[in-house]
């Protein structure tokens, strides 16, 4: 059998740490499996970056290689094309976007170099399976370098119409050096029918049918593969020790009250104050939850050192300030705001505690919160998922209540009904639903891209 080298920014961490981001959450259950290794990012900077020493650490049937980047590296490539050019441009929020020169050029640097660093460990039959905006050059990369290995990719976070991604500068060309890849997946159909749209009306591509393009004198498998989680996994974290505890925990808090939860990396796509508003809304609107419905809100902070995300932390925290100033009692508080990380079992625990899993991205890849919501429940008395329908989630998971984040009223009403929803009519929801994010799980996602690409790029 093939070995599989997954190539992301992000490496590990393997053991649960209680480190937020989905891609790394995703990928440890997969590379677990199915073994290999695991090429990226040491999360620091040295002034050596790139052309350092190789870290490498072995776990079970998992090999983790990773190096670092320079400071400039960081800045320019991280911080900057990643994070403050691309991240703004993909969640459709072109007025955020930054379009640096110098950010361009870290990008294409960092993905040579770190290509350059990987083409030694490869073997003839691997499999290489590439993560996410931050590499999108890489495979490019690669066949400058000779390598014909078989290169899927993965975008984790949405691609948006090519009307928007027009307004990046030289959006054609990045597009054009992703037709290196074998198979590109996104998270929705209509991700990828994106992506379609905007090899044939922007470089002149084909669209083949069946989800093939071709440009350039290549053609390229272009999909949807909606990311699952470890969801059996995850149902039984929700019942260890530990997990209990922290159930047990916010119980003794509430007292029978009901407690709505939201977990997110503190990110402007997240829909975080259009969030506190909705429910400050349903305090308003629906003043019989004064005193008993609470908002409990888990946000590491993610990013900070870029000005947009130091500005919405702020604000979450000017908004909790106004809104439990104006509702809170002597026995009840409505917002509590965390800005910290728990570990994977706790947050299953926090999770079932929870009668609503409030998940109001403006845009979302996928979320994985709103799976892990559902798998942390119980089945006989389980909560209710409020979900946004620009989560990639949503697409899948149609028995939530599916709502617009952009309206305050809505989401209030729809957490109105989350919150006096009858017992059979929640078991119902919740039961379609983990069906379906049982069968469609991490693994089965992984094996469905890899099986494809098998198939397809003989
Ligand atoms: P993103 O990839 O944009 O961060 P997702 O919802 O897809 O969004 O994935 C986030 C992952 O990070 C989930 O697995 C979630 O459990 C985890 N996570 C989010 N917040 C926390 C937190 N405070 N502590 C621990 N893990 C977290
Ligand atoms: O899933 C989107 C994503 O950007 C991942 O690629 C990333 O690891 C995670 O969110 C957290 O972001 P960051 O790596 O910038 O801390």
């Amino acid at each position: 059998m093939s070995r599989l080298v997954v190539v992301s920014n992000r490496v590990g961490p393997l053991k649960d740490t209680g480190k937020a981001g989905g891609l790394a959450v995703a990928l440890v259950d997969v590379l677990q499996e199915m073994g290999g290794l695991w090429f990226g990012w040491t999360g620091t900077t040295s002034d050596e970056g790139s052309f350092g020493p190789l870290q490498t650490e072995a776990v079970d049937t998992v090999t983790l290689a990773q190096i670092d980047m320079t400071q400039a590296d960081y800045d320019d490539f991280y911080a900057g094309y990643a994070n403050r050019t691309l991240w703004p441009v993909l969640h459709y929020r072109l007025d955020l976007a930054d379009f640096s020169r110098r950010y361009e050029e870290g990008y294409r640097r960092v993905n040579e170099r770190f290509a350059t660093r990987l083409r030694p460990m490869l073997k003839a039959d691997d499999v290489i399976w590439v993560q996410d905006y931050h590499f999108f050059n890489f495979a490019a990369e690669l066949r400058a370098m000779g390598v014909t290995n078989k290169i899927a990719f993965f975008l984790h976070i949405p691609f948006p119409a090519p009307e928007i991604l027009a307004g990046l500068p030289n959006a054609d060309q990045l597009v054009r050096r992703m037709l290196a890849y074998d198979l590109i997946g996104f998270q929705t159909s209509r991700d990828a029918e994106n992506f379609r749209r905007f090899v044939v009306s922007e470089i002149g591509g084909k669209d083949k049918g069946n989800g093939v393009v071709s440009a350039g004198g290549r053609e390229v498998l272009v999909r949807g593969y909606p990311i699952g989680i470890d969801a059996a996994g995850f149902a039984k974290l929700a019942t260890t020790p530990d997990a209990r505890r922290h159930t047990a925990r916010i119980e003794k808090l509430v007292g029978g009250r009901p407690q709505i939860i939201g977990v997110d990396r503190i990110d402007y796509s997240k829909g975080l104050p259009e969030r506190f508003r909705a429910f400050e809304r349903l305090l308003e609107d629906y003043p019989e939850n004064r005193g008993g419905v609470s908002l409990m809100q888990v946000a590491p902070p993610s990013r900070s050192e870029l000005d947009a995300y130091a500005e919405i932390r702020r604000e979450l925290e000017e908004l909790t300030g106004h809104i439990n100033g104006r509702f809170a009692d002597l026995d009840w508080t409505p917002i509590r705001f965390m800005a910290r990380s728990f570990t994977r079992r706790a947050l299953a625990g926090i999770y079932r505690a929870s009668r609503v899993g409030l998940v109001t991205p403006l845009r979302d890849g996928m979320n994985l919160v709103a799976k892990e919501y559902v798998a942390a429940q119980r089945a006989e008395d389980p909560g209710v998922l409020v979900l946004s329908r620009f989560a990639g989630a949503a697409e899948g998971m149609p028995e939530a209540l599916i709502v617009n984040p952009h309206s305050t009223e809505g989401v209030a009403a729809a957490l109105q009904t989350a919150l006096t929803m009858p017992l059979e009519e929640r078991r119902d929801r919740w039961q379609a639903m983990f069906d379906r994010i049982c069968a469609q799980d991490a693994s089965a996602w992984a094996r469905e891209i890899l099986r494809d690409l098998d198939a397809y790029s003989k």
